[in-house]
């Protein structure tokens, strides 16, 4: 498959854009480089002859519309936006311009390239979202992909939109769109903005570890690299028009999740003078808007297409800590860049 990627510098393009690359698909990456990008993401498919890489913003209508006419690509997957939800609080206009208008951009470039008559048969557009399009859930429930959009952040609401072109873009236009609406995911090369990163780092450091509110917010957890093996799998089976939901099966409270990465530190790192590492937890003021609880279930996509997590929450969280363990100078060199993984972001405007 020729599969260009939007966002594939970024925690999840990166392992679609690897996973790729190591099946035998043919890969264009597209991707601004914002701060959450990183081009050692994806070193060690860099020099690859199946692998090209362009840096351009997915807004940038004619430039999109030149890139897929001369790569050609089977599939566009546009995984590019801005994701970070305490940021989106603070500064809502770049979630936007990107989420909304890129993904405006990249449809009406595939939409054009589809018109050309140069298209290979079967090209499509794969937009990927998350399940914070649903809103919040009560005790019980999940969400299916009949479940109503209700979203509550700038992120989620402008993720939201976005969904809804795709959409339009196959009723109106005829575009072969598919869209698959995943849980939160944990692993490898996540930006040290997010929880998971930001706990094993503080309870490296010997820092408070914060958790919003009472740390009873629940969600479900997946291993990316799980996610990147149904990205694939979605772009290559799924059926036109269909959205998918993909999850982990795995529904954790925060609290929960910080608890079980500072039991692996503890048994990682005997001679430690942090531990027992949740001795560093601090309940922190809650996010505004903060959404409760996520299910989602992922049981369309198992049925019809046969696709299931491979790793447990557990296993994969331990796998997660000893990559941050073992690979301390992957986000060393982001702090050295002048981020601070200390700093606390989305408090800015609390509602009035
Ligand atoms: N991380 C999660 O838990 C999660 C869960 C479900 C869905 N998603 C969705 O998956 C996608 C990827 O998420 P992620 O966590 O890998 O994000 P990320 O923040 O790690 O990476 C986003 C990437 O997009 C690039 N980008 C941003 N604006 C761009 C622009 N205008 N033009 C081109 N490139 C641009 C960035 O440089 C970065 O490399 C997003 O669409 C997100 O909404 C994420």
């Amino acid at each position: 498959m020729r599969l260009m990627v939007t966002g594939g510098a970024g925690f999840i393009g990166s392992a679609v854009v690897r996973r790729a690359i190591d099946a035998g698909d043919t890969v264009l990456n597209v991707d601004k480089l914002t701060y959450a990008a990183n081009l050692d993401n994806i070193a060690s498919v860099a020099d690859h002859p199946n692998y090209q890489f362009s840096q351009s913003d997915i807004c940038d209508m004619p430039k999109m519309a030149q890139l897929i006419t001369e790569f050609k690509p089977d599939c566009v997957m546009n995984l590019a936006a801005e994701t970070h939800v305490d940021r989106s609080i603070d500064g809502p206009g770049a979630f936007i311009q990107t989420n909304i208008v890129g993904t405006y951009s990249l449809l009406e470039a595939s939409r054009e390239f589809r018109k050309s008559g140069n298209a290979p048969s079967g090209f499509r557009f794969h937009h990927i979202s998350t399940d914070e399009v649903f809103g919040s859930l009560g005790p019980t429930g999940e969400f299916t992909e009949d479940s109503p959009y209700q979203p509550n952040s700038p992120y989620s609401a402008a993720k939201a939109s976005s969904d809804m072109l795709a959409r339009a873009w196959r009723e109106t236009f005829g575009l072969d769109v598919i869209v698959t609406n995943c849980s939160n995911n944990y692993g490898p090369y996540q930006f040290p903005e997010k929880l998971i990163p930001v706990v094993i780092i503080a309870a490296l450091e010997g820092r408070d570890i914060p958790i919003y509110g009472k740390g009873d917010n629940i969600r479900d957890w997946l291993y990316v690299e799980d996610h990147a093996d149904a990205l694939l799998l979605v772009a290559r089976k799924g059926k036109s028009g269909e959205t998918y939901n993909v999850g982990g099966r795995a529904e954790r409270t925060n609290l929960e999740l910080v608890k079980m990465i500072c039991t692996v530190l503890d048994d990682e790192l005997s001679n430690s003078p942090h531990r027992p590492h949740e001795s560093l937890i601090k309940f922190v003021s809650d996010r505004p808007g903060h959404d409760h609880r996520y299910a989602i279930n992922c049981d369309k996509i198992e049925r019809e297409l046969g696709w299931q997590p491979s790793v447990s929450v557990e296993e994969g969280m331990r796998q997660t800590v000893l990559w941050y363990l073992n690979n301390k100078e992957w986000w060393e060199a982001i702090r050295g860049k002048g981020f601070d993984v200390a700093k606390r972001q989305g408090l800015g405007q609390q509602k009035s």
